[in-house]
């Protein structure tokens, strides 16, 4: 890393996260939490000026030749300051038709195209790739929950990935081979392992610190001409691999063929090529059910039949799980006291939340392979695969 991308990361793990949590803490003791207007002025302009120097000096040097670690920290480290910039409006894609912030843009803009990523912090800058030194990771505040939101997520990431990890390994095996057993069987363990973590989110997470102090830093901003949507928990490769090995989800549906395309740039380039290999495999349902006919009474059969709608069935707890009682407890039920003034760029996304909430319900539901006329699901494929299976312990 050269010395200014170094200062950099310093600055924004030390003076950015103390400005960023006096103006948290002003915020929240205000009665309207969600204003930001006209509070702490001049710690936001030191944050946007002390930052700006830093942005300046690294620009100037255009030096994107230091190897990918060193890029992907300064893409992180400049997409942090102008979500900070977002979050304490001091920039406002609504109001503007380009950023105010044309150096910060630039060295985005270079960086992001120099690795292959949108020009903005993503989700592994703060998860799966935030480097901790020496027990610093990377974060906006200092405040319990953001930490927890962070670590939780991180942790339940790499889980879907161990999952995704043990899944991947069985196309080459294929179904009938008895050693797939142990991948499911990993599999298995690694989604016990998120439900566990998503449970302990569910029941330590501060309500309206999360929604107050630790959302609005992901909301969309411009970056150049361009508005960027915000990051979330799910840009990482894993969960669709998931999706796609099991076959709840298909790359040739129409909307979940989008979500990947929009979704690509906002993950490492080793997160993109896994994704783009797993489009290839035939699913693993669609596997078994092509053997079902001649092969069900067989040992092979029924024993990985058995463990991929273990696998299956945890997954779509996961699914429930995050729509049912993450995104309903933290998003939806505190959005529901806000003023209509704060209803703009609420999602990270950024389409109304109602839009957004119907989307994730259908892949929830795809997930959950529920039985759904208006959505494909795989409801009646696997309901077909459990009605193979000699025991009905596991039918549902
Ligand atoms: C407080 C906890 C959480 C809340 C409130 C939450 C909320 C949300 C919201 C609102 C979105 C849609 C983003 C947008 O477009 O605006 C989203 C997406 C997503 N989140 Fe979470 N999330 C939480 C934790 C997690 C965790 C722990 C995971 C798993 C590691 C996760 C995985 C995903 C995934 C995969 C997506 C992309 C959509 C999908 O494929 O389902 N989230 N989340």
């Amino acid at each position: 890393m050269s010395a200014n991308a170094s200062a950099f990361d310093a600055w924004i793990r030390g003076p950015f996260v103390a400005m960023n949590s006096v103006l948290e803490a002003l915020y929240f003791a205000q009665t309207d939490r969600a204003n930001v207007e006209g509070v702490g002025d001049a710690v936001k302009h030191a944050l946007r000026d002390e930052g700006h120097v830093h942005i300046v000096a690294l620009w100037r040097e255009g030096n994107t030749g230091d190897g990918f670690e060193s890029a992907f920290a300064v893409l992180g480290n400049v997409g942090m300051y102008l979500a900070a910039l977002r979050r304490h409006e001091l920039t406002n894609p609504a109001r503007e038709d380009r950023s105010p912030f044309q150096e910060a843009s630039s060295l985005a803009l270079h960086v992001g195209a120099s690795i292959g990523m949108a020009p903005r912090f993503a989700t592994a800058h703060l998860a799966t790739r935030n480097f901790a030194v020496a027990g610093v990771r990377r974060s906006f505040t200092d405040l319990r929950d953001e930490f927890l939101f962070i670590d939780e997520n991180t942790r339940g990431i790499l889980c879907f990935q161990r999952a995704a990890d043990a899944l991947a390994r069985i196309p080459a095996l294929g179904v009938s081979n008895p050693v797939a057993d142990i991948q499911f069987a990993a599999a298995a363990d690694a989604l016990r392992a998120a439900i566990a973590i998503n449970a302990r989110l569910f029941g330590t997470l501060d309500i309206e610190r999360f929604f107050y102090c630790v959302r609005p830093y992901y909301k969309p901003y411009r970056v150049g001409r361009l508005e960027y949507r915000g990051a979330n928990a799910g840009d990482f490769s894993g969960i669709n691999e998931i999706d796609l090995l099991l076959g709840l989800c298909q790359a040739n549906d129409p909307s979940y063929a989008q979500l990947l395309v929009d979704k690509m740039l906002f993950m490492p380039p080793e997160d993109q090529t896994r994704l783009r290999d797993c489009m290839r495999h035939r699913n693993l349902l669609d596997e078994f059910l092509a053997l079902a006919q001649d092969h069900a009474d067989t040992d092979w059969f029924q024993t990985n039949a058995r463990a991929f709608i273990e696998v299956c069935d945890l997954f779509a707890k996961t699914a429930a799980q995050h729509h049912d009682q993450l995104v309903n407890r933290f998003i939806v039920m505190p959005s529901a006291t806000l003023d209509d003034v704060h209803m703009s760029g609420l999602t990270a996304s950024g389409p109304p939340l109602s839009v957004l909430l119907r989307a994730l319900e259908s892949l929830r539901d795809q997930r959950m392979a529920a039985d759904r006329p208006d959505l494909h699901t795989r409801h009646a494929d696997l309901a077909r695969l459990r009605t193979c299976l000699v025991s009905t312990e596991n039918q549902r």
